[in-house]
């Protein structure tokens, strides 16, 4: 069957190798193929995979939000009124409907042959009908034509139907995720918090291991730390935060999650850590919008990298995301030059671009002080605004 899975900006690739990560072929069936990777611009990111199993392993992905099944698909159509009437011929004669349904109601543990539906349309392109024209075209088709009898409403349906037009292919997919594959028991939320999905990709990123002493000194609501505690087993997790409503939003939010877990109210710039006590650092850089002065940022980040550098282990991985790769590498460079970089990953965070940046801590002494500002000459990151 054809999934798609949802996931935020630029995570697309991330997300998939998730996929391939964790939901592994065997001799009796071969692991998902990833049929392709689609963006509707600055919203989303659609991988769509075949996958021989059901929606049960999709539905524990952690850098995906979303999970559906492909109800019909439709190709070369047209961008004027004839698009339309395409769509509907797409939708209502699609030979995977009934397939789709039991797979939803096996996903979502319903019986219901009949019920209500609603229906979600996006478009990119230059198409010369509207979103709603493209909602109209699928709702008269899934009333003409799908197995049952659907009702459409406006909100609380029992059925979603994604209805995705990029340029000239649509793609209609039912939802057999619920919000808690977004929220993940995630009970408080901050104003810069991450949505957990990127969290969920960063924490992948520090390759999870049973043995790992996890650390985000900078934690917020505590999204990195719940994403790690999800990951599988830990040694030790120990997060903290300057502010005293960060760290009260973060015990509620970890309330409840088991094993050894350490939260305090700290300045990250000098952390109640021995050195190369930790393994694994995952950590979100405030941007200097939101929660921090902008002219702070360099020095913070300097001190920050420097104290990070000193608690993790050599061979230690950290994953950092900031919104300015200059004004990260040039801390970087000037006071914690023993994080050596690895790969990036650029995505779109609260609507602005932002980069996750993969180190690995060398061994030895890290031999530059954080009062040493220092730009590396051959700075190549770029300076978009954060
Ligand atoms: C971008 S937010 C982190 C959001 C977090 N990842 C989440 O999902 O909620 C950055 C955090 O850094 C904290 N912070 C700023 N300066 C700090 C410092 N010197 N020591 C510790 N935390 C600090 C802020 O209070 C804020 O909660």
């Amino acid at each position: 069957m054809l999934y798609v899975l949802q996931t935020i900006p630029g995570l697309g690739q991330l997300a998939w190798r998730e996929v391939e990560t964790f939901i592994p072929g065997d001799s009796e069936r071969p692991g998902p193929r990833l049929m392709g990777l689609k963006a509707v611009p600055g919203r989303d990111d659609l991988l769509m995979i075949d996958h021989r199993g059901g929606p049960r392993a999709l539905l524990k992905l952690r850098a995906s939000e979303d999970v559906f099944a492909v109800a019909a698909r439709g190709f070369k159509i047209a961008y004027d009124e004839r698009g339309l009437r395409q769509i509907h011929a797409a939708v209502r004669n699609a030979d995977a409907v009934q397939d789709v349904l039991n797979t939803w109601r096996k996903a979502t543990n319903s019986h219901k042959q009949n019920g209500t539906f609603r229906v979600i349309a996006r478009t990119v392109g230059t198409h010369r009908f509207m979103r709603r024209d493209v909602g109209r075209a699928v709702a008269d088709a899934v009333r003409d034509g799908w197995p049952g009898r659907w009702q459409m409403v406006e909100d609380n349906s029992d059925i979603e139907i994604w209805a995705t037009l990029i340029e000239s292919e649509l793609i209609c997919a039912v939802r057999l995720s619920d919000s808690e594959m977004r929220q993940r028991g995630k009970v408080k939320h901050l104003p810069a918090s991450l949505r957990p999905a990127l969290a969920g990709a960063m924490v992948l990123l520090t390759n999870p291991s049973a043995n790992d002493v996890f650390l985000d000194p900078m934690a917020g609501a505590g999204t990195l730390l719940l994403e790690r505690a999800a990951a599988g087993p830990f040694a030790e997790i120990h997060g903290g935060d300057i502010n005293g409503d960060a760290l009260a939003a973060m015990q509620a939010n970890l309330r409840g999650v088991r094993g050894e877990i350490s939260l305090s109210r700290w300045d990250a710039r000098k952390l109640p850590l021995d050195d190369g006590e930790v393994d694994k650092v995952a950590v979100n850089l405030p941007f200097g919008k939101q929660i921090a002065d902008e002219t702070l940022i360099p020095g913070l980040y300097r001190e920050v990298l420097a104290e990070i550098a000193r608690v993790m282990r050599p061979g230690g991985r950290l994953v950092v995301l900031a919104g300015n790769t200059s004004t990260l590498e040039s801390a970087r460079y000037g006071a914690a030059r023993v994080l050596r970089p690895l790969d990036r990953h650029r995505v779109i965070v609260l609507g602005q671009t932002a980069t996750i940046h993969e180190y690995v801590r060398e061994s030895g002494p890290n031999r530059v002080r954080p009062s040493e500002p220092a730009r590396r000459p051959d700075d190549d990151g770029d300076d978009y605004a954060a």
